[in-house]
């Protein structure tokens, strides 16, 4: 099963993805990895892996819309069966959502910290305990149906980075092994508003 894989930055999850698609029995193949900027360590472990990439950069369009639209045919290129949003740190539109089911790994434990900075508002909360979902993407930001989750305990000294690799650290194959179980046809994936069947 073919898979386009979205990253913005360190892309640790797209190398957990890259290290498990080595086998073929985990049945998976990586056909590209896209990004929204260019020169991250995400596009370099693809390259390493020998992967095409791709970048789709907001800037390079006059609108939101039209970025979405050059994304979604960007992906199409490739032909996935679905998308893995691993650490992509833009909001996905109705051209990609309309057209794939897409998996996004978040670290914490939704609905509690959506957004760009889960990790340290868990921590400015007081949480005692946090973590990692996997879930499906919808419109909204972190709001799609919950897969699979992993809970970690926040330490008395932790800082945002020990805790976030504590948290990447179950992540990591907690994503390995929902990304498989999909593509193997293991599990199904619920459709969520506004976007298409799994696969198209
Ligand atoms: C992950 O913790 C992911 O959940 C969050 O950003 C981090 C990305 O890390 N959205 P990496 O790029 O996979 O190393």
């Amino acid at each position: 099963t073919g898979i386009v894989v979205l990253v913005s930055g360190s892309g640790t999850n797209l190398q957990a993805l890259i290290d498990a698609a080595a086998d073929p029995a985990y049945g998976v193949r990586i056909l590209a990895v896209g990004a929204d900027r260019a020169g991250i360590t995400g596009l370099h472990r693809a390259a390493a892996a020998g992967i095409p990439t791709f970048v789709c950069r907001v800037a390079d369009f006059v609108t939101r819309a039209e970025w979405d639209a050059g994304l979604a045919s960007r992906i199409d290129d490739h032909a996935p069966a679905f998308v893995v949003s691993a650490g992509f740190m833009k909001l996905l539109g109705p051209e990609v959502l309309g057209r794939w089911t897409v998996i996004n790994t978040h670290p914490a434990l939704l609905p509690s910290f959506p957004g760009a900075h889960a990790v340290r508002d868990a921590l400015a909360a007081g949480a005692t305990e946090t973590g990692c979902t996997v879930h499906v993407v919808d419109s909204g930001v972190d709001t799609g149906p919950v897969i699979a989750q992993a809970r970690v305990a926040v330490e008395q000294d932790d800082t945002e980075d020990s805790l976030h690799d504590r948290i990447k650290a179950l992540e990591h194959p907690l994503l390995v092994q929902v990304v498989g179980e999909v593509a193997r046809g293991e599990r199904s994936l619920p459709t969520v508003d506004g976007t298409g069947p799994q696969g198209r």
